[in-house]
């Protein structure tokens, strides 16, 4: 029951973000589909007997995290990040706090605060690894109540691939079958707050969820993998607000033919080129790094 498990914890672009609303418990109701991406961290987890001497009621986690992402900001403090969050909240759900301890290795890739949901699927990483290890196997319905109480973003990267969310993200419904396509991400060397980009949106009071996602065409669009079509059905309502947080992503998005994941700052081009519309020198020392979408 110690062997160490590695898990790769892809990262995400939102390629449809509506925001329905304000809710009374301070998030916003959304509809948005998320996409994994083959750029990811690498989480190693071993679940092994708690060590001797360790003062009860004290978890027995450790965290070692190393980079080779671009503009990392601060790597994870061992303590109280999500991903020590994760393990806590497993060995505690699971009655193993008093009998287990957790390893957690973390090599880097995915930059921080860029919308791009490293820290989210870091955390849903160690869930199911310890899924793995505890249960046998890895039930992402079951593990959604311990995600989402971690993030709106972690039960998505339960599933991967290309998902709708609803609720404040933590709803995942596949949109299967998987298809990948390629797509251009542009890393500013800055990042940008989730929690401010939110609050400058002023979003109204939530009063109904109906959304305006036309659903059959855009699992259409996914099942053909067709670019052109999905750049059509793209949509953020962040963009916006994250150009008012962050006046250095407003230039690059009033230029169009790119989009913003999440609340930024990653901004992204479906397809394999960025179109010459795109003033990359707007935002100086900006990184472009191809990718693929949507594969499991
Ligand atoms: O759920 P998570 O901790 O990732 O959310 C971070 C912050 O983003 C929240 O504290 C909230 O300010 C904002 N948020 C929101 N509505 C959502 C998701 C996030 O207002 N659906």
């Amino acid at each position: 029951m110690s062997n160490a498990v590695v898990e790769r914890a892809p990262a995400k672009l939102n390629l449809y973000l509506e925001v329905l609303g304000k809710r009374e418990d301070g998030f916003h109701e959304l509809a948005t589909v998320m996409t994994s991406l083959d750029l990811a961290d690498d989480v190693t987890v071993t679940l092994r007997p708690r060590r001797q001497g360790l003062a009860r009621g004290i978890p027995d986690v450790t965290l070692e995290a190393s980079t080779l992402a671009p503009f990392v900001g601060e790597l994870p403090a061992p303590e109280d990040n999500l991903m020590s969050r994760a393990a806590v909240l497993f060995l505690s759900t699971r009655g193993l706090l008093h009998s287990h301890g957790v390893d957690l290795e973390l090599l880097k890739r995915v930059p921080a605060g860029g919308g791009l949901g490293g820290g989210s699927s870091d955390a849903a990483a160690v869930l199911r690894a310890l899924g793995r290890s505890h249960d046998g196997a890895v039930d992402p319905a079951a593990l959604t109540p311990l995600a989402a109480a971690l993030g709106s973003d972690v039960p998505f990267f339960l599933y991967g691939g290309t998902c709708m969310c609803k609720g404040r993200g933590e709803q995942v419904s596949p949109i299967d079958p998987p298809r990948s396509f390629d797509v251009v991400l542009l890393l500013p060397p800055f990042g940008v707050s989730t929690p401010a980009v939110y609050a400058a949106m002023q979003a109204p009071a939530l009063h109904a969820s109906t959304t305006s996602v036309d659903h059959d065409a855009l699992v259409d669009a996914y099942a053909d993998a067709d670019t052109a079509r999905l750049r059509a059905l793209y949509r953020n309502d962040l963009e916006g607000p994250a150009a008012r947080v962050e006046p250095r992503l407003a230039r690059m998005l009033a230029g169009g033919g790119v989009g913003l994941s999440g609340s930024g700052s990653t901004l992204f081009v479906m397809g394999r080129e960025v179109p010459a519309t795109v003033c990359l020198e707007d935002i100086p020392s900006i990184e472009c790094v191809r990718s693929r979408a949507g594969g499991r």
